[in-house]
């Protein structure tokens, strides 16, 4: 039976994937590294550090920063997100996700969350929803980042509860590949084609309907 639903944070509760793709281009932008929303897609759901060594490559410069001017590197397109995610409200969070976990409650199904994102619990805290949280992975606490089903394996363990009778929400091919890693069933927020590997795909926010995925999660299970 279904236990609980593990929320990816960045792009499925509030739109933050902008804010992290604006951080990001500014940067590339000071580094002369163009950067395109396509390219952008493979940054979803990555750690901060392994999203500037993939941009890095991306321009063909990997091997011109020693550790220490990555580090800065990094701290730089943190201040920026950092400015960006000041202006949050509870208005920020995408549509259908009140109702969404209005529903998970009332069907007495837990709540947890699994991002990277070293900002997760300011965002959330900045969008009111804290108390909604059952529990909330502590991204500083992970070894192994998405596709890495680590983070969603601690958010059953810290819930007390098995892996298989959870479900994961994802609007990134990394997470949608820790989900599935982590022998939950998947739901992909975005496009089809990207997010193949989930259970079942929705476009946005705005569709997601706790029976229809409860359904789906129940014949898979059988
Ligand atoms: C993920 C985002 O949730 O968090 C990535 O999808 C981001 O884009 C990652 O790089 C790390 O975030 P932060 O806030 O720790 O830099
Ligand atoms: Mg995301």
């Amino acid at each position: 039976p279904l236990k609980a639903i593990i929320f990816d944070l960045d792009g499925v509760i509030t739109d933050t994937a902008e804010y992290h793709f604006l951080a990001w281009k500014a940067l590339g932008e000071e580094l002369g590294i163009p950067f395109t929303r396509e390219f952008n897609e493979e940054l979803k759901g990555i750690s901060r550090m392994e999203s500037l060594e993939k941009i890095l490559a991306f321009g063909g410069k990997q091997n011109k920063f020693t550790n220490q001017e990555k580090e800065t590197l990094a701290a730089r397109k943190n201040s920026h997100y950092r400015r960006l995610i000041e202006e949050i409200t509870p208005n920020d969070i995408l549509p259908g996700i009140r109702e969404f976990i209005t529903a998970i409650k009332q069907n007495g199904i837990k709540i947890g969350l699994a991002s990277v994102s070293k900002n997760a619990f300011t965002v959330i805290n900045r969008l009111g929803l804290v108390s909604e949280f059952d529990t909330i992975v502590d991204a500083a606490t992970i070894q192994n980042g998405k596709p890495d089903p680590e983070i969603f394996l601690r958010a059953a363990e810290q819930l007390g509860i098995n892996p298989g009778t959870c479900i994961g929400i994802e609007d990134a091919e990394a997470g949608v590949a820790a989900i599935k890693a982590a022998g939950m069933f998947a739901v992909g927020i975005g496009d089809e084609n990207r997010l193949a590997q989930a259970d079942l795909i929705y476009h946005s926010t705005t569709e997601l309907r706790f029976d229809e995925i409860l359904n789906a999660f129940v014949a898979k299970s059988n």
